[in-house]
């Protein structure tokens, strides 16, 4: 019997993992542990809260103590590890608190596992959620494979490069089963308002304008966080242990060209004129030390795996468009209070 802690199922790509497991696999007992930080929201998962093989447990990776709790109470067989500090603007002001969550916290959770595991770890399994930003900055060609040196270049990506390289070495030093996945940017449901997309729709919608870094030439692969947690669940089941695997969209976008396309749909659905929303698009200040291109070559977990891309950016774009637009209540609850602090500190004097 199964019994997952998936850390940071309060986030955005945490609830769609967490959804797919407790519906997909009844007989998993899934431990959503999550310490609820601006990011964490448990409207996120509503609809599947009640399911008899779903708990929740609002703990802090920093709290040693309250993770062994866990892991006895539980009976933890398997970690898939996904709370971090995730938004890269947030690691420029204020970088300690993603050295504690994200490398601190990871340490902690890779500790209680070797303590509780200790027994017969082939049966266990800690899968850390790690990102593509580890590896740096491309040029205009090129892709970064499970081979690429780790050149991280803001605080938040030497965060996850550091926690990726804690677990490798328990995999080393202690033998704890462990696999990690490097993924490109996702989108759609769920996702902070403080992410290129979910603030440009609800910022379309405010009719504020859309601050775009720099000269928006910047570069990201796109994935439908739907199929990334698809992805996720065919690497826990299927992937090699102490393995890598990259996960991407196949569908890189300049990010003039991806608020373009949005301008378009939102323009489309909320039966504006053409171009009203183009005409909010404001350049401002660069983001400091921004990396110009990422893009994954996503060639073993779909060689080794049989995993890819299950939608088109288009139809994944008009899906998470549609939701928010549908889901007005649940921006609401996001957008009043702190965020407004949030987007006057970031935006105000850029
Ligand atoms: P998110 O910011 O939406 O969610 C993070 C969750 O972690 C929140 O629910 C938060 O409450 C929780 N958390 C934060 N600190 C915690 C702590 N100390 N203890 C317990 N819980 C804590 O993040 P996301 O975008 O869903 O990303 C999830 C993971 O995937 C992260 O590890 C991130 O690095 C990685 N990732 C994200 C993307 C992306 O495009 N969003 C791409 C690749 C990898
Ligand atoms: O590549 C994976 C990473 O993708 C994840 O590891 C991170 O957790 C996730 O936040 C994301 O990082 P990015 O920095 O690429 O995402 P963000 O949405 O912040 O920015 C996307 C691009 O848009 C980037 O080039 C910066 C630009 N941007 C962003 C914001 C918030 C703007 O031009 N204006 C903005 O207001």
């Amino acid at each position: 019997m199964k019994s997952i802690l998936i850390t940071g199922g309060a986030g955005f790509i945490g609830s769609h993992v967490v959804r797919l497991f407790v519906t997909k696999f009844p007989s998993y007992k899934i431990i959503n542990l999550d310490v609820l930080t601006y990011a964490g929201n448990l409207e996120n998962l509503s609809d599947i809260d009640k399911s008899p093989n779903y708990a929740f447990e609002k703990v802090n990776l920093l709290d040693v103590p309250e993770l062994d709790r866990v892991f006895l109470e539980h009976g933890i067989t398997d970690v898939i590890h996904l709370a971090a500090e995730s938004h890269v603007d947030r690691s420029i002001e204020a970088p300690l608190d993603f050295v504690y969550t994200n490398i601190v916290g990871t340490v902690n959770l890779l500790n209680a596992a070797k303590k509780h595991w200790k027994e017969d770890l082939s049966k266990h399994l800690l899968y850390h959620v790690s990102t593509d930003e580890v590896y740096g900055a491309l040029g205009a060609t090129g892709f970064f494979t499970e081979e690429t040196p780790y050149h991280p270049n803001s605080p938040y990506s030497a965060s996850k490069a550091s926690s990726d390289h804690f677990v490798r070495a328990y995999g080393e030093t202690y033998d704890l089963p462990f696999v990690i996945t490097n993924c490109s940017n996702n989108y759609g449901p769920y996702h902070f308002p403080e992410k290129l997309i979910p603030l440009f729709i609800n910022n379309i919608i405010e009719k504020k304008p859309l601050p775009v870094y720099g000269d928006g030439l910047y570069t990201r692969d796109w994935l439908f966080v739907k199929d990334h947690a698809r992805a996720i669940e065919v690497v826990f089941h299927k992937g090699k242990p102490g393995g890598t695997y990259n996960i991407g969209g196949f569908n890189e976008w300049r990010n003039i060209d991806l608020v373009k396309l949005l301008c378009k749909q939102m323009d489309e659905k909320l039966g504006n004129p053409a171009g009203t929303s183009d005409n909010l698009i404001t350049y401002v200040k660069d983001r400091p030390g921004h990396d110009r291109r990422y893009a994954i070559d996503a060639t073993k977990i779909n060689k080794e795996l049989g995993w890819e891309p299950s939608v088109t950016f288009e139809e994944g774009l008009s899906e998470t468009i549609d939701w928010y637009l549908n889901n007005k209540k649940w921006l609401n609850n996001i957008t009043s209070g702190d965020y407004q602090q949030y987007y006057n500190k970031m935006y105000h004097n850029r």
